[in-house]
């Protein structure tokens, strides 16, 4: 399973990439309001550290500015991938980019019907929102499992991006329901390496070594 970065930070990426985990990153236009920059030339230096795919999204909501739009962004580099909301709109326009030869990331997906859409539209990737169906009582690692299962029946190409994940649990579960990419915020990527066990053991490896030098000098 690929880790892509959920941020638009400088730091957050280039430590990501330190630790060797940062395959992608995603960007949304609140994501690179919270950094305040001119977002294309926040997109540009973010492209400039990663190698990997770049997702910035689009703002207009009819199919002919998506498109002008996409063609705009892919100017800043060759890795940026178009975030294209799920709507009739969207469709067209990933269809029409996808044909030209831009990839697109659909979000805002939430069911496995849009989902489904979305990959006979030829989209590259589909970001189901999994923390937001959480937030309403609904199941969005299910939603998850029902995505991964359809494109399974059907050979379809479009990998699957699991957004919007709030803590580790839904890294576990996207890892053993076979999800192609998570899509995961800073902390919670940080979260992943901790097990009170690791510290406990460490702190007692490091106590016994001092007893073992203390001796040896006396
Ligand atoms: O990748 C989509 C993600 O940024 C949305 O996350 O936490 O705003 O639901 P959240």
């Amino acid at each position: 399973m690929k880790i892509f970065l959920d941020s638009a930070n400088i730091d957050e990426i280039k430590r990501t990439k330190e630790w060797g985990l940062l395959d992608g990153v995603t960007t949304n236009p609140t994501l690179l309001a919270k950094e305040g920059n001119d977002p294309v030339k926040q997109l540009e230096q973010i492209c400039n550290i990663v190698e990997g795919p770049v997702s910035a999204e689009v703002i207009g909501l009819e199919w002919e500015n998506m498109v002008k739009e996409a063609k705009e962004l892919r100017k800043i580099a060759e890795n940026i991938v178009i975030k294209i909301p799920v709507t009739l709109d969207g469709l067209k326009a990933i269809k029409i980019l996808e044909e030209e030869g831009i990839p697109t990331n659909a979000t805002l997906c939430f069911s496995p019907l849009q989902a489904l859409l979305v990959a006979k539209a030829g989209g590259s990737y589909v970001s189901p929102f999994v923390g937001r169906l959480d937030d309403i009582a609904d199941d969005g690692m299910h939603i998850v499992e029902e995505i991964v299962q359809i494109y399974d029946n059907y050979a379809f190409d479009t990998e699957v991006i699991v957004a919007s994940i709030r803590h580790p649990m839904h890294v576990l579960i996207s890892a053993q329901i076979g999800a192609d990419i998570c899509t995961i915020p800073f902390n919670t990527i940080a979260q992943l390496v901790k097990h009170p066990l690791t510290d406990v053991g460490l702190k007692r490896f490091l106590e016994d070594w001092k007893k073992l030098e203390a001796k040896a000098k006396r």
